[in-house]
Parts: C-alpha cells; sequence; structure tokens
C-alpha cells in the first residue's frame, strides 16, 4: 500500500517510520529537503533503538528503503492508497492539503488527519467527498505509544473508520472510536491535568520539579507533566489549548506556557521550555 505522511515533525516522522514497518511504501512530505533529511535522522535514530531492543524483526535498511522524502506534494500524493495529515493545527493549511489528497491520491483512498484538536468534521469543510475523512490520532512518541484514537466526523462513513481501524491494527496499535468532541478523549483527560498541574505553578504552591516529581511518585506517571508538555512541545500543547477552550471545553489559562511560547520556548525541539536540555531536538530526563 502506498501511505503518504504530510508533515515530517514531531508526529509525521514518527507515523511515516511505524508505516514502513509495518511493509508499507512511505512518501514523506514536508515544504524542504533539508526537514525531510531531519526526519529521515530521527526515523534512522529510533529504528537502532527498535533493533538494539530486539523489537524489529527486519533488516533496518530494508525498512529504510521503504521510505522516501518528496517536497512537491502532488508527487507524494500521487495515487496514494492512504494519506495522513500531520501537519501544525492551522485548519487552512490542513484543508489545502486534503484538497489536494482529493486531486492526486487515488480515487478510494482514506484522507486522515493526525489532528490534536481541531473538529473533524471542520477540517472536512475543505473536501468534496467527506465521508473519506478520519481522525486518527496517534500519541508522541508513536512507535512507542500503544494507543490511537479513530474520530468520526459528522460525515466520516462506516467504511472510512473501519478501513482507519485495520490501518491502525496493522501498526500493532490498540484503538478506540471516539466523537469528534473538542480534545476527542486522551486530550480531554490529559488538559484537565495539566491545567491542575499549571494552577498550583502560578499560584506558587509547587515548583516544575515538585510537581512532575509527584507525578511520577506518586501518581505513577511515566513522566513529569510539565516535562510531558515539553516533550510534546510547548507550541503544540498551546495551540490544542486554545483550539478546544475556543470550542466550549472551558479551562484556565496556563500563562506560564503562553509565556514560553512567546519567547520561542517550545520545549524539547527548541532545546529549553520548562527546563533545558543540551541541545534542540535532544532529549536527556533533566
Ligand atoms: N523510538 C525508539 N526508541 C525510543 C524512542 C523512539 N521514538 N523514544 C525513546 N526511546 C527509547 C529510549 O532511547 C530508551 O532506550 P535506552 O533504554 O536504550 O536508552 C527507551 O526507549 C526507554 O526510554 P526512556 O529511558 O526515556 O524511558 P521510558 O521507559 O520512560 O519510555 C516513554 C519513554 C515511552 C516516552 C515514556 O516515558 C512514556 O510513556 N511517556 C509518556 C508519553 C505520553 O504520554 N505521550 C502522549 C503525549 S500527548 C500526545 O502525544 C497527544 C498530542 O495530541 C498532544
Amino acid at each position: 500500500m502506498k501511505v503518504t505522511v504530510v508533515g515530517s515533525g514531531v508526529m509525521g516522522h514518527g507515523i511515516a517510520e511505524l508505516a514502513a514497518i509495518a511493509g508499507n511504501q512511505v512518501w514523506m512530505n514536508d515544504v524542504s529537503i533539508e526537514i525531510l533529511n531531519q526526519a529521515l535522522e530521527k526515523i534512522k535514530w529510533s529504528l537502532s533503538k527498535l533493533k538494539e531492543s530486539g523489537s524489529l524483526r527486519e533488516d533496518l535498511q530494508n525498512i529504510l528503503s521503504r521510505i522516501n522524502l518528496e517536497v512537491d506534494q502532488a508527487k507524494a500524493l500521487k495515487d496514494a492508497d492512504f494519506v495522513i495529515e500531520a501537519v501544525k493545527e492551522d485548519l487552512e493549511l490542513k484543508r489545502k492539503i486534503f484538497s489536494n489528497a482529493e486531486r492526486y491520491a487515488s480515487p478510494n483512498a482514506v484522507l486522515a488527519t493526525n489532528t490534536s484538536s481541531l473538529p473533524v468534521s471542520e477540517i472536512a469543510d475543505g473536501v468534496r467527498n467527506k465521508s473519506r475523512l478520519v481522525g486518527i490520532h496517534f500519541f508522541n512518541p508513536p512507535v512507542l505509544m500503544p494507543l490511537v484514537e479513530i474520530i468520526k466526523g459528522v460525515d466520516t462513513s462506516e467504511e472510512t473508520v473501519r478501513s482507519a481501524i485495520n490501518f491502525a491494527r496493522s501498526l500493532d496499535k490498540e484503538t478506540i472510536i471516539v466523537k469528534d468532541i473538542p480534545g476527542f478523549f486522551v486530550n480531554r483527560v490529559l488538559l484537565r491535568i495539566m491545567e491542575g498541574a499549571c494552577y498550583i505553578l502560578e499560584r506558587g504552591k509547587a515548583s516544575v520539579e515538585e510537581i512532575d516529581s509527584s507525578a511520577i511518585e506518586d501518581l505513577g506517571f511515566p513522566m513529569g507533566v510539565f516535562i510531558l508538555a515539553d516533550y510534546t512541545g510547548l507550541d503544540i500543547g498551546y495551540s490544542v489549548w486554545k483550539a478546544v477552550s475556543s470550542r466550549g471545553f472551558k479551562m484556565f489559562q496556563c500563562s506560564s506556557m503562553e509565556r514560553l511560547v512567546n519567547q520561542g520556548k517550545l520545549g524539547v525541539k527548541s532545546g529549553s521550555g520548562y527546563y533545558s536540555y543540551p541541545a534542540p531536538g535532544k532529549f536527556i530526563r533533566p
């Protein structure tokens, strides 16, 4: 199957990696070859970690040979059977991508958005045949996180939902089907946790480090709340926050996150956020 992943950032490259591991021919598309090459380096690093831990059945080079880098979106989309969009949370940009996908991909292709927060039914406004558009929401890092949310928009057909479930299962993921509500399921829960942590921090009741160690030691989380926000990207967290707040899911404002984003401190990807990292993109637990 030809799988096209549009957007090669934190999520896009991980999704492309998963699709290649599962045996698909993958076309990864982004705005420049430099960005695509950086994404490929991250995939190589991740594949070598998976090989080390014994979770890859196939030779690394075989998997890599199935990943194609393409800056020209029309070429990347041409005759694709499954399109996954994983670009920033920009409604117009997503609509444009799906309008291109309708034009160039196979007429029966499933059109999937990895949006974290924008309603699938709003994104579908850019699509003529809305029944083919579905949400397929991965979690960071996609290769390690076992769950995928399948979001059924108002017009998504049952057949498209089934294809999305089968695709996610072919990547060895568990699936849940979720309604097209703000934050879907996981982010709705995660946002409330983050909101509580921000509330405590901003009232000076505890520090970032104290809140994070409490999340790990007392609640059993694999990562603290603020380090997870850094890991996922504060720009992503902040845009999810804004998108769901403006659609009726009421939350306190997290001023510390807003301030960091305005300063360009986006977490691991920029080298600092709630914590500092050795270099942009280099994640070592502080
Ligand atoms: N590929 C391959 N291997 C990887 C990897 C990747 N992408 N990322 C980490 N690893 C490796 C590490 O290098 C390490 O290998 P080593 O032992 O040889 O050094 C091994 O996996 C274990 O990693 P860690 O030492 O960092 O420790 P953990 O056991 O904590 O595992 C984790 C890492 C799976 C990320 C775990 O901390 C975790 O589950 N964290 C929570 C992640 C989470 O909640 N994600 C969801 C975010 S919300 C989201 O994405 C939604 C969006 O819409 C905002």
